[in-house]
């Protein structure tokens, strides 16, 4: 195959926060299949930046005291320390408030313009009179006009998920400065994506093989026109009024370009520095960003979640073809991150697993490369974080199965030195290799890492089976150094197969097996009969779960506990239930706490999980709440139908993988669940009645 030339980017993460466990997975995932691209001999440039504009950062850096540019530059500075710590190699990070990006956002502009896909119209804005400014939906809120719900946004209810424009809330305020907003107009400017020449091309493109089947199923509900003929594919509003942090429109004074107009410009303007930069060059590329990018052989890839598909797949292309630029080759989309079957791993809430915690506890990043690459899949579905399933997969696959063969096997190679010919494997091996590097080429990695641990049960069957430590005491050296020559050799192509999801590891396992640096070409060779490898150091610690369980301590209980792992059942007496009692509190603090008596009035298991119950409760409120609870291991939903019980009424809602919860049932537990399993749901003495307080 002729060499590829692929441009890869990951979404371009807002930058008003530092990276969560969302981003690091989205980064992992881009970063094995380039790697794998690499060791196909394809050439990759792989950029991301950050996404510097919007009203939301504008406000973040108005109230931290700083100006736009120095609240986006300290967030830029905090990037390598994650990007370094997992192995996430971008060839370049830039930023979308750049030159670069300026002038290609404008010029896409002034393109769609001349090609007479630009409109400009009059609509009316909520406008915040104590701010002088129009309010973004999200800077707007007040009472759901479905539910009822305060204090919800201005463009859903997080209560009832419900969908509606800020006009439609009752009694709106402004989350700024609190004031009523007002209606106001202003001129804006829009994509006329409604063209009927914007139909055309999306609906060629969304099936030209460049979006995953399941993508382009929720793209066609955008493009399917109704029985009256209509799509949903509305015009786009472009345009933001001053004062906002943004690239400004040509010959439109005071008006902006809207985030997201900007924001995957940024993709090329990311790409374009990286080459002014001569780093295209060093890579061995040796034409000009210009000439690259009209390339028509030159793939471009984007790696994004499932939020933000519809500006991938719908704004982002026709920008793109109607400026007459190349437009996506493919745009891989995954799915979100949850932990512990929690909380979606979203942008403003991702904080289940710290990635910098994690690594400043001494977790080898590499094992959370693995844990995910063993999740992924080529399709956009969810994935869970689990700390069991981590401890066992890292620990019994990888290590026990993986890293020992080289310690197992290298101890009956004298002086390291090979022998045999390694003929009878070379057919598995070389099949095994191929069909490793087609599921990398899929982003099937969960599917190549079973098939590789298949593999490494296959070789460990084989030396377990020959039992070499017995062969030697026989006095069949020879016979142990042929077993284990093979083994040594299976464990280079099982290196080959895990390095682009263990770049370090293998790099380790290329110096203990002497070897050049492996790739799908020379991977296949056996290293042979004569070859020496290197003295055996350790690859790999195993993780100790007490990592894990100091990696999901409470930010509040850390370094308060000397041991992050509760005390066993009946263990040390002062420590009741198995754990410390937690910092003392005043009478103040536990007010704010609203605790209700709640009755169940239904109880049901949630599909998909094996932890939760759905509990419908009747806290006394003439409607009903849905709390979800990790109880499933302890109840039968028939066993809590009726009962009363204690509920937090005013924790706020938390959206979950599977609906929102609108507060928190109580229930006793020992510390050291092993120790002593079980959890008690608590039920008041017979008279309580719901929505009584508990004080
Ligand atoms: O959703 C987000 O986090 C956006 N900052 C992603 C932008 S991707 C690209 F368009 F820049
Ligand atoms: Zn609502």
């Amino acid at each position: 195959m002729p060499q590829r030339k692929l441009f890869v980017t990951t979404a371009l993460p807002y930058a008003n926060g530092r990276f969560h466990i969302g981003h690091i997975m989205e980064y992992i995932q881009a970063d094995i299949w380039v790697r794998h691209q690499r060791m196909g001999g394809h050439m990759v440039h792989f950029v991301g930046a950050d996404d510097a504009h919007g009203a939301p950062i504008m406000i973040a850096a108005e109230k931290a005291g700083k100006t736009p540019q120095q609240f986006v530059a300290e967030i830029a500075a905090g990037r390598k320390e994650y990007l370094d710590g997992f192995h996430i190699r971008f060839d370049n990070w830039h930023s979308t408030d750049s030159e670069e990006n300026t002038s290609l956002a404008q010029q896409i502009y002034r393109d769609l313009k001349a090609n007479g896909l630009i409109a400009s119209r009059t609509i009316e804005q909520f406008f915040d009179p104590a701010k002088n400014m129009f309010l973004p939906d999200r800077f707007i809120k007040g009472e759901c006009p479905n539910c009822h719900a305060r204090d919800q946004y201005g463009d859903n209810c997080e209560v009832c998920s419900k969908v509606y424009s800020p006009t439609e809330l009752i009694e709106p305020y402004s989350a700024l400065s609190g004031a009523k907003p007002v209606l106001r107009s202003s001129e804006h400017f829009f994509f006329k994506l409604s063209d009927p020449r914007c139909l055309r091309f999306l609906t060629e493109w969304t099936a030209s093989g460049a979006v995953q089947p399941e993508v382009l199923n929720k793209i066609s509900e955008w493009l399917r026109p109704d029985d009256s003929g209509k799509t949903a594919l509305g015009d786009w509003d472009i345009s933001r009024d001053a004062p906002y942090f943004g690239i400004p429109i040509p010959d439109a004074p005071g008006k902006y370009f809207y985030v997201w107009l900007d924001a995957p410009v940024g993709y090329l303007a990311s790409l374009k520095n990286h080459f002014d930069k001569g780093g295209a060059k060093a890579a061995g590329e040796p034409r000009s960003y210009e000439e690259f990018i009209a390339d028509p052989a030159v793939e471009q890839v984007h790696f994004i979640g499932k939020d933000i598909i519809t500006f991938h797949t719908l704004f982002w292309p026709a920008m793109l073809h109607f400026s007459g630029r190349k437009v996506p080759s493919k745009v891989f989309v995954h799915g979100f991150l949850t932990v512990n079957d929690g909380e979606k791993m979203s942008k403003s809430r991702g904080t289940g697993l710290d990635p910098l915690k994690y690594l400043s506890l001494g977790m080898n990043s590499e094992w959370l490369r693995y844990y995910l690459a063993a999740k992924l899949s080529g399709r956009n579905e969810d994935i869970d974080f689990n700390p069991d399933d981590f401890l066992a997969r890292v620990n019994s696959d990888l290590v026990g199965k993986y890293v020992n063969i080289a310690s197992r096997a290298v101890k009956f190679v004298p002086g390291g030195k090979l022998v045999g010919s390694f003929s009878a494997e070379q057919d598995r091996s070389t099949r095994l290799l191929d069909e490793i590097r087609n599921l990398y080429e899929g982003r099937e990695y969960g599917k190549a890492l079973r098939e590789i641990m298949a593999y490494a049960d296959a070789v460990n069957e084989r030396f377990d089976g020959a039992a070499p430590w017995k062969l030697l005491k026989e006095g069949k050296q020879e016979e142990a150094a042929l077993v284990c020559s093979e083994c040594l050799e299976a464990f280079k192509v099982m290196t080959a197969c895990l390095k682009p999801v263990l770049p370090q590891l293998a790099a380790q396992a290329e110096v203990f097996l002497q070897c050049a640096p492996l790739d799908w070409a020379n991977a296949a060779k056996p290293l042979g009969a004569g070859h020496v490898v290197g003295k055996y150091e350790h690859l790999m610690q195993r993780v100790d779960a007490r990592q894990l369980d100091a990696l999901f301590e409470a930010p509040e209980a850390a370094g308060q506990q000397p041991s992050p792992r509760p005390s066993p059942a009946g263990g040390r007496g002062s420590e009741p239930g198995g754990e410390a009692l937690a910092p003392q509190i005043t009478i103040d603090d536990f007010v704010k706490i609203d605790l209700r008596i709640a009755k169940i009035v239904n109880c049901e298991a949630v599909e998909g999980s094996t932890k939760l119950l759905r509990l419908t409760l009747d806290v006394g409120e003439g409607r009903t709440r849905n709390v979800f609870s990790g109880i499933a291991c302890a109840y039968k939903p028939e066993q809590l139908v009726g009962k009363l019980t204690v509920v937090v009424a005013n924790l706020a809602p938390r959206k979950m993988k599977f609906g929102v919860s609108e507060g928190m049932v109580l229930a006793a537990s020992h510390g050291d669940e092993k120790a002593s399993p079980g959890i008690y749901v608590l039920e008041p003495s017979p008279g309580a009645q719901p929505g009584m307080r508990v004080r």
